[in-house]
């Protein structure tokens, strides 16, 4: 007769007896095998009625026992449980010393099933884990853009969106705003991410090849072909195709390309054949392309087919807060490709490349960095490393002014403060440790 014993853990501490049985759960301390649970310590005995820890001395006569052993279940300084038996006749020594090893076992067995229910459940909530982490890498740092601005997060955001989706994209901004990075970042945030990622700028190709190049032609279908060429949409076939300066587009290729977006086919230049294929538009310029539709340069259904979900993205000096972001990761990569560590930008620098009004935006900023990167002595961009950059409409200079105007007010306004508090709000005694005259406190 086993009876075999479990400790929970809490502050209901008990143990299990019998399944079923009157003792099914016995607290820590109480009875034998609570007792045994307590102390940690093996109970064996062959006295059962002259011994003063059994209790139900009634019972053990009813059922005429007469011996009793107890092992704590543990491992190190863990107890959680208790393996005791009552006998009828008296036990042997080595009957108590084989229950004490049985025991043993009994207790690593039990600590591995535990370990081992541990450690697949620790790696489950890992991989969950990793997994989000993995998503939220991709949600905070798509192909490498940079900015914190508000109006970059939500661009950010509707990228975030509209990704996932099979809509057609339709980027606006000036030039060098970064259009192209965060078309990339549309397909590599698209369940197309392991497709292909097809770039044509429709503005480097001649509007007579354009549609050759689109769409591909058939040997000899007119002069100069003399291979056939598969275009860039059945190449982006299962990805996704970045169709930049659609705004140049000629007006005979726009027809193509509609009925293509509509059909999802094409036929190649010369061809007879249709093929189908299977892509994802994302196109943009910097052209008012409403401007081209009232100026019958853009055709007015391909515009409504395009402009479907449509991100503008704002230039730069409509972020300026993003200038130090973009000026520090651009100064470190341009070290990185110089082989000389460049980390270092002076204020004077930075207040420059703050209040300049870059009209070529992001990619200007880049362009100046690369020629500061050059000419920089140690790891720091000085002002003399950077060009006049007074050709824009606000003068460099005056911005300069404004902006320092701006430091010292936000400094003088935060200096009173301070001052006001640790004058308990006494005007006149801030006043006094300022060394201005108590008017100028109130305003300020
Ligand atoms: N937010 C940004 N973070 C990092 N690099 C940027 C960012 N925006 C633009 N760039 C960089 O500036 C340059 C111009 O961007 P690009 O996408 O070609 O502009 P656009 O297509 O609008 O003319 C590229 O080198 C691009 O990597
Ligand atoms: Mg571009």
């Amino acid at each position: 007769m086993v009876q075999s014993a479990d400790l929970r853990q809490g502050n209901d501490l008990a143990v299990v007896g019998w399944l079923d049985g009157g003792h099914r759960r016995v607290p820590i301390g109480a009875l034998k095998i609570g007792r045994i649970a307590e102390s940690r310590e093996p109970v064996c005995t062959n006295d059962l009625p002259g011994d003063p820890r059994i209790v139900d001395k009634e019972w053990v006569r009813r059922e005429g026992l007469g011996s009793f052993a107890g092992y704590p279940l543990g491992f190190r300084s863990e107890v959680f449980g208790v393996l005791a038996m009552f006998a009828r006749r008296a036990l042997l020594e080595a009957e108590f010393e084989r229950l004490g090893v049985f025991a043993a076992q009994a207790a690593v067995a039990i600590k591995n099933a535990r370990l081992f229910d541990e450690v697949s459940r620790l790696s489950r909530r890992l991989e969950a884990e990793n997994s989000y982490l993995k998503d939220e890498q991709r949600a905070e740092l798509p192909a490498g853009i940079v900015g914190e601005s508000a109006a970059i997060r939500r661009v950010l955001t509707d990228i975030e969106r509209v990704a996932p989706t099979q809509s057609t994209v339709l980027l606006l901004g000036e030039t060098g705003t970064g259009k192209e990075l965060l078309a990339n970042a549309v397909h590599e945030m698209s369940p197309r991410r392991s497709g292909p990622f097809v770039k044509v700028n429709c503005a480097a190709i001649s509007p007579t090849l354009i549609e050759s190049e689109l769409f591909g032609h058939e040997k000899g279908s007119f002069t100069g072909a003399l291979q056939r060429r598969v275009g860039r949409f059945e190449l982006a076939h299962g990805g996704t195709l970045f169709l930049d300066e659609i705004g140049e587009l000629p007006l005979e290729a726009q027809s193509k390309l509609l009925r293509v977006l509509q059909e999802r086919e094409l036929e190649r230049v010369g061809g007879t054949k249709p093929i189908t294929v299977d892509v994802r538009i994302v196109c943009a310029t910097n052209r008012n392309l409403e401007v081209e539709v009232a100026e019958k340069r853009f055709r007015a259904d391909l515009f409504y087919r395009l402009k479907v979900f449509t991100i503008h993205v704002p230039p730069l000096r409509e972020r300026r807060e993003d200038v130090p972001l973009l000026v520090y990761a651009f100064v470190r990569s341009l070290g990185n490709q110089l082989g000389h560590p460049l980390d270092r930008v002076d204020d004077t620098a930075l207040l420059l490349l703050r209040t300049y009004d870059w009209p070529g935006n992001v990619r200007e900023l880049h362009n100046v960095l690369e020629r500061a990167a050059i000419l920089a002595r140690g790891r720091n961009i000085r002002p003399e490393d950077l060009p006049d950059l007074n050709s824009s409409s606000k003068p460099a200079g005056a911005a300069i002014q404004g902006a320092l105007k701006q430091q010292v007010d936000s400094y003088e306004r935060s200096l009173i403060a301070e001052t006001l508090r640790q004058s308990d709000g006494n005007q006149s005694e801030a006043a006094r440790r300022l060394h201005v005259t108590a008017p100028r406190c109130c305003t300020g």
